[in-house]
């Protein structure tokens, strides 16, 4: 059995202009020890995915489908329940700890409070631990730096504290949302080869832009577009056998393949394309993707598309 299995999920946002359809029916595992990469361009629906497993959305969003984790589907259970989940079983590790740091409170309550609450550590003890957490994700002089306040922490300290709190309370599976967004270079590559160690062990979901980012961490890859995926594969099938003209494009957008961009822009979610969603930007459209909405196909085992062109 999968650790996580989402089946059918939609979360759609009713709005004045119109219905933003943000994930539109993902189906989407992940099993134990598996890391998997959530790829796609800016407002494919990468983050709201992520919060629908965390049932964080706001009570007005539509959602539809089962999120099953161990077993019992996440969209079923009470806000009480819910709360022991969040942070013990599953953890978000936040894009831009800025907004999701509090910026009164010391680093180190910060981490705590999650162990207080979900590990019954006492204070004293929360304490220790969040000086390992911070050692765990070398910030040097832990001990100290516990005790300070975000501002006094760089952009890239600030990742490694906001990693250290989704990790404190050794959740089963992580989603972890763009962490190297917005890092300089060098920066970025110390986060990654950090979540490489910290997530050795348990599931996890990696969503970012950063194709190169995924395949140093993931051992599969899912390409959203428009709401919905397109691609399903191992890493490695990703980079040596793209299929779907949108990944293709992707890649080819990758600095070490040229930069070359997709033409055209990312469709509305209000006013999605008829058929196939990537046709007004495809190169190889043929008249029936503009009508024809295809399903997600199995071309190679473990390897699944939704474009016409196969099966
Ligand atoms: N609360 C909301 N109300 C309306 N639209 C929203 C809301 N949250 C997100 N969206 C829209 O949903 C789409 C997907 O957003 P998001 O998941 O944040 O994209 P990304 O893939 O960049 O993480 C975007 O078009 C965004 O504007
Ligand atoms: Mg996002």
């Amino acid at each position: 059995m999968s650790l996580l299995r989402i089946i059918g999920l939609k979360a759609y946002f009713p709005t004045q202009d119109g219905i933003v359809k943000a994930v539109n029916t993902v189906d989407l595992e992940i099993e134990k020890n598996e890391r998997v990469g959530l790829i796609g361009e800016t407002g494919c629906g990468k983050t709201v995915l992520g919060f629908a497993i965390m049932r964080l959305l706001q009570p007005s969003t539509n959602i539809e489908g089962r999120i099953m984790y161990n077993g019992k589907d996440l969209l079923k259970l009470s806000e009480e329940e819910m709360r022991k989940i969040r942070g013990k079983e599953i953890a978000m590790i936040f894009q831009n700890p800025p907004t999701f740091l509090n910026p009164v409170l010391k680093i180190g309550y910060q981490i705590a409070e999650s162990t207080q609450l979900h590990q019954g550590l006492d204070k004293k003890a929360a304490k220790e631990k969040a000086v390992g957490m911070l050692e765990a994700v070398k910030i040097p002089l832990s001990s100290k730096r516990v005790s300070e306040y975000p501002h006094q922490f760089s952009g890239g300290m600030k990742e490694r504290a906001m990693i250290a709190m989704g990790l404190a309370c050794d959740p089963s599976l992580i989603i972890a949302d763009e962490p190297t967004k917005g890092l300089d270079i060098t920066i970025k590559m110390q986060i990654v080869k950090l979540m490489k160690e910290v997530t050795r062990q348990g599931s996890m979901l990696f969503i970012t832009h950063d194709l190169g980012v995924a395949a140093e961490i993931c051992d599969n890859i899912a390409v959203m577009y428009a709401g919905e995926l397109v691609e399903y594969a191992k890493t490695e099938d990703i980079f040596k056998n793209p299929m779907h003209p949108y990944t293709r494009g992707f890649l080819n957008s990758l600095p070490s393949r040229g930069l070359k961009q997709i033409r055209g822009i990312s469709p509305s979610l209000i006013d999605l394309p008829s058929g196939c969603r990537f046709h007004p930007r495809c190169d190889h459209i043929e008249e029936v993707c503009k009508n024809w909405h295809p399903e997600m196909v199995e071309c190679d085992k473990g390897h699944y598309v939704r474009c016409l062109q196969y099966g």
